[in-house]
Parts: C-alpha cells; structure tokens; sequence
C-alpha cells in the first residue's frame, strides 16, 4: 500500500493568474482531479477540470471553497476524442479569460484498442503566446511489459510527440513535457469499462471505493502485494499532479521534451529484482559525533 506521504504543497502565487484545462478529471479518485486540486492550491485563477464524466464536479468546487481558493472551478463533459470539442471549449476560454495558459491531456483508459488522450490542438504563432503543457503518459510507453499493445503504443506516441512538438512549440514559448506514472492508485480500472464505450455516465462511488477496487483488481491478477520494496510500492494521485503542476510551473522553465518517469523506481527496480533477487538494505554509515 502507499506510504504515507507528508503533503508538501505549492506557494499560492505560483500559477498565480493562470487559466488551465485539465482533461480526464472527472473520476472520483484520479490524477486529472489531483492536478485540478493542486493548480487550486497553486494559486491558479481558473480550472476547467473535463471529463465523460460529471458527477464529480461538484466535489471539486466544493474542494475550492473549503481551502478558500479563489480560484475559478469549472466542470465541463468533453469527450477528448472529438477535436471539434477539444477546439471550441479551448476558444471559450480564451475568450473568457483573454488567455489560455496550461493545457493537461491526462484523459485515458486500459486495456482498449485505441487511447485517443491527447488530441491535436492548433496554437497561434503569436510572438506573445506562452505557456505549458503537460501530457500523462506512461512507463507502459517506455517499457512494454506494463500493459497491452495498443495502450503501449499510444503512450509511446505521446512521449515521441512531446519530444518533437517541443520543437515545433519552441517559438511560441510554449512547454510541453510528460509524466510516465507507475502503478498509481485511481479509478482507471473501473471507470475504463465506460470510457472505452466512449459513454458519457456520472461516475458514482466514493472515493475508498474507487481504492478498493483498485487493490481488489491487482490482488485478482495475481499482481505483487508485497510492497517491502520502494520501487514496489503504489503512488497516490496527487503525487503526480504534483510533478505535473511542478513542470507547468516556472519552477520547470528550462525543462522542455521530456517524459518524467513517476514509478518510484519500478522501471528500473523490475528488472534489478529479477536478475538479483532478494535486495538487501544499505548498512548505515557510522559516524561518530564529536
Ligand atoms: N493509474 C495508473 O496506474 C496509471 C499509470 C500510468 C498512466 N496512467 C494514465 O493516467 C491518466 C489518468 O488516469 P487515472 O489513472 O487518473 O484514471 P481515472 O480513471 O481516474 O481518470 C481517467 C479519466 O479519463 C476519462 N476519459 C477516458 N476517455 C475519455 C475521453 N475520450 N474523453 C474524456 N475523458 C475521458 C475517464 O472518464 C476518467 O475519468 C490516463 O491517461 C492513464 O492512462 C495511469
């Protein structure tokens, strides 16, 4: 199970004004939601959190209002597969807002022929644009024992896609880079069944339900519930929202084109563990004092 993490947390003026679009944000236990909860918490001056789904939405306003957040909440059903929807909700909030800053293509599913999460989004060569995108990959796209062929493959693309469209978005002052999670716990398991029929349902349980169901799915594939290890064990949502918000931030102003792997090691610790087996703890140093 996760470790308990301290909860560190973003300045309030750090995307002070920003407007962002978060999509796949609708599940109630998901990385969109946490990235929606930490650019709130970041200051932003607006959050248009989207999804299939919208029966979470008002969760996330009320998340707003309870750490007095001024940020603006705006939930919206927007299938990412529809470029026509993608477009005119991208041009309703720059009219709005005079300003569109972050873009987050997180919208995904496993287990399908076809992902379909990060849709073409045509910027203007503007001299004063700017801002950043962050795409949620996959280690599935760097390493294709994680998941299904199609999965792997569309996750391989968005990484091959960041890397040459930082390029391509350079001159416009424009970023855009990638988090690869490992095993993250959210309701990707359950809320792909709907996803994958492209089916537009408010998404009930709670929150402990979507967990459950996540651990219960993992222990009836037979998958690893030994989590001795560091690179073994399951991350929480917010854990990558953090990194996503990090590298939308000017924190991250020179990294541009790459794919953050956020497995706690699993990419590399998988195959360490099967070639050494058993890995013994690093002995303590010895340090006498005075
Ligand atoms: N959970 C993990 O272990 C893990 C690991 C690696 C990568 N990811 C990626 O993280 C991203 C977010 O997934 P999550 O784990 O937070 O799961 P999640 O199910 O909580 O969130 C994914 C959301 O995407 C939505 N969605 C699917 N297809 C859509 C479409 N066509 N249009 C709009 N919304 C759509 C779903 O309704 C769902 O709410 C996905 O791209 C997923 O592939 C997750």
């Amino acid at each position: 199970m996760a470790s308990n993490l301290n909860k560190p947390s973003f300045s309030t003026t750090l995307l002070a004004g920003k407007v962002a679009l978060v999509t796949g944000a609708g599940s109630q236990l998901g990385i969109g939601r946490s990235t929606c909860l930490a650019l709130m918490a970041a200051g932003a001056a607006a959050v248009y959190a989207t999804d299939l789904n919208s029966g979470n939405f008002e969760s996330l306003q009320k998340a707003a209002a309870a750490i007095n957040s001024e940020c603006r909440v705006e939930g919206r059903v927007l299938d990412v597969t529809s470029e026509e929807e993608t477009l005119k909700l991208i041009t309703e909030i720059t009219r709005e807002h005079g300003r569109f800053d972050l873009y987050f293509p997180n919208a995904g599913y496993v287990d399908v022929k076809n992902i379909n999460d990060v849709t073409s989004v045509q910027i203007d060569d503007k001299p004063s644009s700017s801002g950043a995108i962050v795409v949620t990959a996959s280690v599935g796209g760097m390493n294709g024992k994680y998941a299904d062929m199609p999965y792997c493959t569309a996750k391989a693309a968005a990484i091959g896609m960041v890397r040459s469209a930082c390029i391509q978005l350079s001159k416009s002052n424009i970023r855009i880079n990638a988090i690869a999670p490992g095993f993250v716990a959210t309701s990707l398991l359950s809320s792909s069944a709907y996803a994958q029929k492209g089916e537009k349902v408010s998404q009930a349980g709670t929150e402990e339900q979507a967990k459950a169901d996540f651990f219960g799915y993992r222990k009836a594939q037979g998958m690893s519930e030994d989590y001795r290890y560091y690179f073994e064990r399951v991350a929480m949502p917010e854990e990558m929202a953090n990194i996503s918000v990090f590298l939308a931030s000017d924190l991250a102003s020179s990294i541009n084109g790459q794919t953050i792997a956020a497995d706690s090691g699993m990419t590399e610790g998988a195959l360490a563990h099967e070639c050494l087996g058993g890995i013994p703890e690093v002995l303590p140093l010895e340090i006498t004092l005075n």
